[in-house]
């Protein structure tokens, strides 16, 4: 394809107005990506457990499908770099690793559908992917789409490594137009965002959403609580910029939880999974399910935190204060104005006893009960004024699901909006999870 039938497509993408409305992740994806734990480890002879194989996306598909994963939603898993072969076939498409990869993606994604999954895929918006395997040239994006397609590839991470803002503006929606065309639904998320610094005005988050299902804003997650703190930082720091770009079917991505591996302790753990809630994350694991401590489990499937995170309402949430204390509180309407709130601490000293009231938290009055996430209590009989005294951990949270218990609206920054029949029995559902946890 020359640049000017590049061009073309571009401006036909840019007459789309309607948004990107296919029905995809309304609520954002949950899964495994190998990439944070696993990253580009190629060496089968000497590391056959963890190297990037067909064994290792078998495996985790198994632990989704055996362990209970699969019923919370956990559904996507998603291969990263270094699957591929250096060398393109001779009809040019891309081709995995022979070795590390005999039977092919296809029969991959059938051994993952055959569990009720689904497939996710990684390529690259430039000359080479960041490990530097063969990438998606815009003259490729045709093939790429079809190819993957053709697999049964439910889900394409699209990187942007060896490229420039200019390929990358034509190329992120055409290929968004490319996978549309093949006709399978397949799930969308860019990294585009991500190359251009993550901000107005050199992204338009008002387009992203109709190009992309969910996109990476900002840096790689590594396993340590500093880059954790770090992409929280720069989430909600950009609040005003990035959080009314949400919303079911479009998500941020602020990357891979890391609970599970080496660099969080239990608490750190926990503020992940919170945060993640809070921010209607896509809660993409990478982690070793075959080999995970227990409280790293619980604390991944926490059927709460879940619900919360899944709220049909898909509004993204936002930090509310951050105290001299070094207490942040952060905040997130949901369904039949219920709310989250998760109080982080920053310390490091001691657990810390923050004095607050939902009035305070600019909730209205009215009675309210509180079910506490992570600990199970639920506290009764509060209304807008009951002061509230909380323990919160050094870099630990306290995280509560926050009912209304009379008609009063919870929240006066709430959103009207009615969900389809379909999202309030999910809905329905989440409460029911919560009311269960209740009783435990
Ligand atoms: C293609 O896009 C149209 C318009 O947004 C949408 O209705 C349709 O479901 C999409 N098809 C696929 C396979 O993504
Ligand atoms: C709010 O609850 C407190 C106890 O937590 C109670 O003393 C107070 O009267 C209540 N206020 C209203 C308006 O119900």
């Amino acid at each position: 394809m020359g640049p000017i039938a590049v061009i073309l497509q571009l401006l036909a993408v840019m007459s789309l107005t309607a948004a990107k409305d296919d029905g995809l992740v309304r609520t954002p994806p949950m899964g495994w990506m190998a990439w944070e734990r696993f990253r580009c480890d190629v060496d089968c002879k000497d590391d056959p457990e963890n190297c990037i194989s067909e064994a290792l996306f078998r495996d985790m598909a198994d632990r989704l499908y055996e362990d209970g994963w699969k019923e919370l939603g956990y559904e996507y898993v998603i291969i990263d770099d270094c699957w591929m072969s250096m060398e393109r076939d001779k009809e040019g498409r891309l081709q995995p690793d022979p070795v590390r990869f005999p039977g092919g993606i296809a029969k991959l994604a059938n051994y993952v559908h055959e569990r009720g999954l689904k497939l996710g895929i990684y390529a690259d918006m430039g000359t080479f992917t960041c490990m530097g395997f063969p990438g998606t040239t815009l003259d490729k994006i045709q093939i790429d789409a079809q190819t993957f397609a053709s697999w049964g590839v439910d889900y394409l991470k699209f990187d942007g490594c060896s490229s420039n803002p200019l390929v990358q503006m034509l190329g992120y929606p055409l290929m968004s137009i490319a996978l549309n065309a093949t006709g399978r639904p397949i799930v969308y998320s860019c990294s585009w965002p991500a190359y251009l610094g993550g901000l107005p005005p050199f992204v338009n988050y008002n387009l992203m959403g109709e190009i992309c299902h969910l996109w990476r804003n900002y840096y790689d997650i590594q396993d340590s609580w500093d880059s954790l703190q770090a992409i929280v930082d720069w989430f909600f720091n950009n609040q005003d910029e990035i959080q009314p770009a949400a919303g079911p079917g479009r998500w941020n991505d602020p990357d891979m939880l890391i609970i599970g591996n080496f660099g969080l302790s239990m608490d750190e753990s926990r503020s992940q999974m919170a945060l993640w809630a809070i921010m209607a994350a896509p809660l993409i694991m990478s982690t070793d399910l075959r080999h995970l401590d227990n409280g790293a489990r619980a604390i991944l499937q926490n059927k709460v935190a879940i619900a919360i995170n899944q709220d049909p309402l898909g509004i993204q949430g936002r930090r509310l204060l951050k105290e001299k204390s070094r207490i942040e509180v952060y905040w997130r309407p949901l369904f039949q104005s219920a709310s989250a709130l998760v109080f982080l601490s920053r310390r490091t000293d001691m657990p810390y006893r923050y004095h607050t009231s939902l009035g305070k938290l600019h909730y209205e009055e009215g009675n309210y009960e509180a079910y506490d996430v992570f600990t199970g209590t639920t506290v009764k009989g509060l209304n807008s004024t009951t002061e509230i005294t909380l323990s919160i951990n050094p870099s630990g949270v306290v995280m509560w699901y926050v009912l209304p218990t009379t008609k009063a609206q919870s929240h006066h920054r709430h959103r009207n909006a009615s969900p389809s029949s379909e999202e309030t029995s999910r809905v329905q559902i989440s409460q029911r999870e919560i009311r269960t946890s209740h009783s435990l």
